[in-house]
C-alpha cells in the first residue's frame, strides 16, 4: 500500500554512483537478483488472469499515485511530436496511450506486452488512436530494428523479466543515438523501518484487495514476492549503465516506494 502524504514529492535527482559493476546472473553482493525466476509463462498466464481487475487494483492500491508517476516518466522521455516511441510490458495500455498522446497523429506509439489477455484490452480501450499499435511479444527480443524509436518506456514491468539488465539492453538497442530510456517501477524505501512497514502491508493488503474486487488472491501474491531481492534504485542505474545506456540518472518518487529512471543511448 502506498501512503498518500503530503509529501509524496520526488527527491532528487540523483546522478547513477560509481563505475560500471559487473552482475553475475544469480544474485549480485548485495544479494540483488539478477532476473525474476518464475517461469514467463506462468507470469504471463498470471497477467491474463488479473487482466480484468488490473487498473482497478492498481488505482486501490496506490491510492490514484499511479497516474502522476505514469506522467512524471512521459515528462522524462522528452517526446515531441510526430516522435516514434515504444512502451515494453505496456500491461492495459494506459501509458502507452499516454506517449501516443505526446507523439500526435504524425507520430508512432508501440506498446508490447507477453501476456494476450492484457494485450487484447489495451488494442480495444485506445483502438480511435490512429498512431498507437499493440502486440504481444518479448521484453527480452523486441520484434524492432536497432535504432527504431526516439525513446523507450518500461513500467512495472522491468521486475517481472528473467533478466533485468538483459531488459535494458534490448530498450537501448531499439532507440536511436541521443534517445532515452525510461524505467518506471517499484522500490524499496532507503528508510529500513519504512521500508518493512511498507513490504510488509504491501504483501498483506494486495491479495485480500484483489479478492474483494475479485480477483485471484494468488496473483497478488506474486507482486509482493517478486520485489524480494529486486535491485535497490542505485544498483538499478548500474545495470542500466551495464547495459550502455549514459547519463544515467534516478529519482525516488513517493517516499522511495516507486524510483523512476532514465538514461540516454549514447551516439
Ligand atoms: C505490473 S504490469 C505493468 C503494466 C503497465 N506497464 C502499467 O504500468 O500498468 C507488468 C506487465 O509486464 C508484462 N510482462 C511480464 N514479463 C514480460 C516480458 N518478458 N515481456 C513483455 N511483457 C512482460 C506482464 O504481462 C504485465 O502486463
Amino acid at each position: 500500500m502506498v501512503r498518500s502524504d503530503a509529501s509524496l514529492e520526488i527527491d532528487g535527482p540523483e546522478a547513477a554512483p560509481g563505475p560500471r559493476a559487473p552482475v553475475s546472473r544469480a544474485t549480485d553482493r548485495e544479494g540483488s537478483r539478477s532476473g525474476n525466476p518464475v517461469p514467463e509463462a506462468d507470469v504471463a498466464g498470471m497477467f491474463d488472469a488479473i487482466t480484468p481487475v488490473y487498473d482497478r487494483m492498481n488505482t486501490l492500491m496506490t491510492l490514484g499515485s499511479d497516474a502522476r508517476w505514469r506522467r512524471r516518466a512521459v515528462a522524462e522521455t522528452a517526446l515531441g511530436p510526430a516522435e516514434a516511441v515504444i512502451d515494453v510490458a505496456c500491461g492495459t495500455g494506459k501509458l502507452t496511450a499516454l506517449l501516443a498522446g505526446v507523439v500526435g497523429p504524425f507520430g508512432r506509439a508501440e506498446g508490447i506486452d507477453l501476456s494476450p489477455v492484457m494485450i487484447e484490452k489495451a488494442s480495444a480501450r485506445y483502438r480511435s488512436m490512429v498512431q498507437l499499435r499493440f502486440q504481444v511479444g518479448n521484453a527480452l527480443s523486441l520484434p524492432f530494428a536497432d535504432g527504431e524509436f526516439d525513446a523507450a518506456t518500461i513500467a512495472f514491468g522491468l521486475r517481472n523479466l528473467a533478466d533485468f539488465e538483459g531488459g535494458f539492453r534490448e530498450l537501448r538497442r531499439v532507440v536511436r543515438p541521443g534517445g532515452r530510456v525510461v524505467c518506471l517501477e517499484l522500490s524499496l524505501p532507503r528508510s529500513r523501518t519504512w521500508a518493512r512497514v511498507f513490504h510488509g502491508t504491501f504483501r498483506r493488503v494486495a491479495p485480500v484487495a484483489a479478492s474483494i474486487i475479485g480477483g485471484r488472491r494468488s496473483a497478488y501474491r506474486y507482486l509482493p514476492d517478486s520485489l524480494d531481492g529486486f535491485p535497490p534504485a542505485e544498483r538499478l542505474a548500474l545495470l542500466m549503465r551495464s547495459a550502455g545506456l549514459t547519463d544515467v540518472r534516478f529519482w525516488r518518487l513517493s517516499t522511495g516506494v516507486v524510483a523512476l529512471h532514465r538514461g540516454t543511448v549514447p551516439d
